[in-house]
């Protein structure tokens, strides 16, 4: 009798007889020997087959047998130290479970248009294989950090009656006799919350109708919200280094064998400790005028300006006090400067852009009621929200951090694509 071993935990049976479930990803015959490269969702083994060792016939079939055939193979585990797991199987029994023939991703280089019509077949692959297991420990990472200093998670809704971040990028959908919208954020029922236990967080899906075509921009994407009562500008800082550090150095103890299998370079990781630089909207703007270039007063940063101002870093860095009129109705005025935000967004390095937005909230009631109407939002929809400045109102503050986001710049990819198993973007929505 042989147990079923994962190819992840093959380690540990050394010598023993074991049973691998999985699919064939390639083949090499010789004669009278396959090495066959078996895929079982947790890694990959090179199975020896020897001609004497199994059934003539079967021997035969196995050569021609197509790449992401499924198959059940047993054979004994045994050291070897010119792969990069250090073991091999020594195959006696092979299995076909389900014969797949012409499968189309092949060797060869295949065009980005058809590797996302093939998403579904394509996340088998090494490299996707690998990014969406970073993704992962990610997610997990940013979720025992927050669970382990007191956050608790409280799920917010997806069908919400009002915007969040702006009404110009909501997604509306019929509910019943009424509109909804997807949430783009679970920050103002989060607000709600974190009045009611402290220290909360959610994590899930997020929607913006973003008609911006860019590596950065996905129209269904996740996001990880904390959000504090009691807690300032400064604090919400603090706490954002200190859980970014701790998302990439676990991610580096990790996922080392996916890294590699990305060919990251590590080293621009092991970099990211608290505390990270800090430097306000303006002086940014100082700094991309001497850089030459052309930045209007008052705008918001594109792409190229984030890159440009992360590139003097070797790390993430805040860039602080944003301009009011360009940031979200709810961002606290700067008591020295109304014109300025308490709001800070964290670049990215290596040129990644904006992974966190976050912010103190405006507390005072009529501020807001005055917000509100400025940015002309129906204020019927917020009075709940506004309900929670007229009972026990404090000073709290938050952030958003970008899941696809992150994923790409810690995996180092080029695109968020590659980030989300299924990514929903502005011109494909298949598979
Ligand atoms: O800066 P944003 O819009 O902030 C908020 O939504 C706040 N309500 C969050 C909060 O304070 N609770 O979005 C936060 C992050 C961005 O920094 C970015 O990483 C990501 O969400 N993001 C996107 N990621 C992929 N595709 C898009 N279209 C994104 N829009 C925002
Ligand atoms: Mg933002």
């Amino acid at each position: 009798m042989s147990s079923w071993v994962r190819v992840e935990d093959i380690g540990a049976h050394e010598g023993e007889k074991v049973e691998l479930r999985g699919w064939l990803a390639r083949i090499r015959s010789s004669g009278k020997l396959h090495f066959m490269q078996i895929r079982d969702g947790s890694g990959i083994i090179q199975a020896v087959v020897t001609k004497q060792a199994i059934d003539p016939e079967l021997f035969k079939s196995l050569k021609k047998l197509g790449t992401e055939s499924s198959l059940v193979v047993r054979g004994t585990v045994t050291a070897d130290d010119r792969s990069k797991l250090g073991f091999e199987i020594q195959a006696d029994e092979v299995e076909i479970v389900s014969e797949a023939e012409g499968y189309p991703i092949t060797p060869k280089e295949h065009g980005e248009g058809f590797l996302m019509d093939n998403r579904h077949l394509w996340i088998r692959q090494r490299k996707q294989h690998a990014a969406l297991r970073i993704r992962a420990t990610i997610m997990k990472a940013m979720q025992d950090w927050l669970d382990d200093n007191g956050f608790l998670r409280v799920d917010t809704p997806i069908l919400t009656p009002a915007a969040c971040e702006g009404t110009t990028t909501l997604f509306e959908t019929e509910y019943f006799e009424e509109k909804a919208y997807l949430s783009q954020s679970g920050q103002l029922y989060n607000e709600a919350t974190a009045a009611a236990f402290g220290k909360v967080y959610t994590f899930g899906p997020t929607f913006r109708a973003e008609k911006s075509k860019t590596r950065r921009h996905l129209m269904e994407f996740w996001m990880c919200e904390p959000e504090m009562a009691f807690c300032d500008f400064e604090m919400n800082m603090e706490i954002q280094e200190q859980f970014l550090s701790y998302v990439v150095q676990t991610v580096l103890e990790k996922r080392a064998f996916e890294l590699d299998v990305l060919e990251r370079d590590t080293e621009k990781l092991a970099q990211v400790k608290a505390p990270f630089p800090r430097i306000t909207y303006d002086e940014a703007v100082e700094r991309l005028k001497s850089k030459g270039v052309e930045f209007e007063d008052g705008n918001d940063f594109g792409a190229t300006d984030e890159t440009l101002l992360s590139e003097d870093f070797d790390r993430p860095i805040f860039v602080t006090h944003f301009p009011t009129a360009i940031k979200a109705f709810y961002m606290k005025p700067d008591p020295k400067n109304p014109a300025r935000v308490l709001g800070a967004d964290v670049l990215a390095p290596e040129g990644y852009g904006e992974i966190i937005g976050g912010g103190e909230r405006i507390a005072d009631l009529e501020l807001l009621e005055q917000r509100v109407k400025e940015h002309e939002l129906p204020v019927d929809s917020y009075q709940w929200y506004l309900d929670l400045r007229r009972y026990g109102s404090v000073p709290h503050s938050g952030f958003g951090i970008g899941l696809e986001r992150t994923v790409a710049w810690i995996c180092g990819l080029p695109h968020v694509r590659e980030t989300i198993p299924f990514p929903r973007m502005l011109t494909r929505m298949y598979p």
